[in-house]
């Protein structure tokens, strides 16, 4: 897969990129740019934003400059570009990030992340560039950088490759594998520490009742949350 994040913050991806599991992802041919879209922009002294019409605080990603990125880094028309791949504009106001988006967003070829600053993007951004706009939660972050990053882990730990075991992504919290419910309790090593037991049945090898265990803790956590 081919993660490209357009940020007027690239730097901030350099430390990302170097966690081991986007590390392991990239190893196995996948792929995350961090572009800056300020070089493309055709305003006089590097302006990538301006003043909100009708009045306002913070400053709004102009079109004409992510039109200009877009354009110079794909070489074509970005209202086409999103037929081409997925372009995802991060907005407190979109479509809420959850396990089947995610599930969604690991399955295409090849992914744009918009990120704007300050008082977000132009509204026309939105509409014209992207295929769809992407919410982490109902809170606003500065910016759309720390919520792009959200999106890229999110998506890099699901291809094959990026975790240690094949598996372990498969019966995690909100997956298909446990019915959208949060995932059981995992124990380890003390079996009994401070007078705290770990559950008698995670212990007894058989496999069968652990995986029945398992799936009512996870059901009893889906129901109380
Ligand atoms: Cl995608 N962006 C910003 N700026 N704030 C957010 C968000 C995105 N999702 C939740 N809050």
């Amino acid at each position: 897969m081919q993660l490209d994040v357009v940020t007027l913050f690239p730097q901030w991806f350099e430390w990302f990129r170097d966690q081991r599991h986007v590390a392991n992802a990239m190893a196995h041919g996948h792929e995350l740019r961090a572009l800056d879209p300020r070089p493309y922009t055709p305003l006089r002294g590097g302006q990538v934003d301006d003043m909100p019409f009708g009045g306002g605080a913070g400053m709004v990603l102009r079109v004409d400059v992510m039109d200009a990125a877009l354009q110079g880094i794909y070489g074509v028309d970005p209202v086409d570009l999103r037929t081409q791949r997925r372009v995802l504009a991060l907005t407190p106001g979109g479509r809420m990030l959850d396990d089947r988006f995610v599930e969604e967003l690991a399955a295409e070829p090849a992914i744009t992340l918009l990120c704007g600053r300050y008082e977000g993007f132009d509204e026309r951004i939105v509409q014209h560039f992207a295929s769809d706009a992407v919410s982490i939660g109902r809170y606003v972050l500065t910016g759309g950088e720390l919520a792009a990053m959200v999106v890229c882990d999110a998506v890099l730990r699901k291809l094959p490759g990026a975790l240690g075991h094949a598996e372990s992504a498969v019966e995690e919290s909100f997956s298909e594998a446990l019915g959208g419910d949060p995932e059981y309790p995992h124990y380890t090593r003390p079996a009994e520490y401070r007078g705290w037991r770990v559950p008698e049945i995670l212990l007894s090898g058989h496999h069968a009742e652990i995986r029945t265990w398992r799936r009512a803790r996870s059901r009893e956590r889906g129901a109380s949350s």
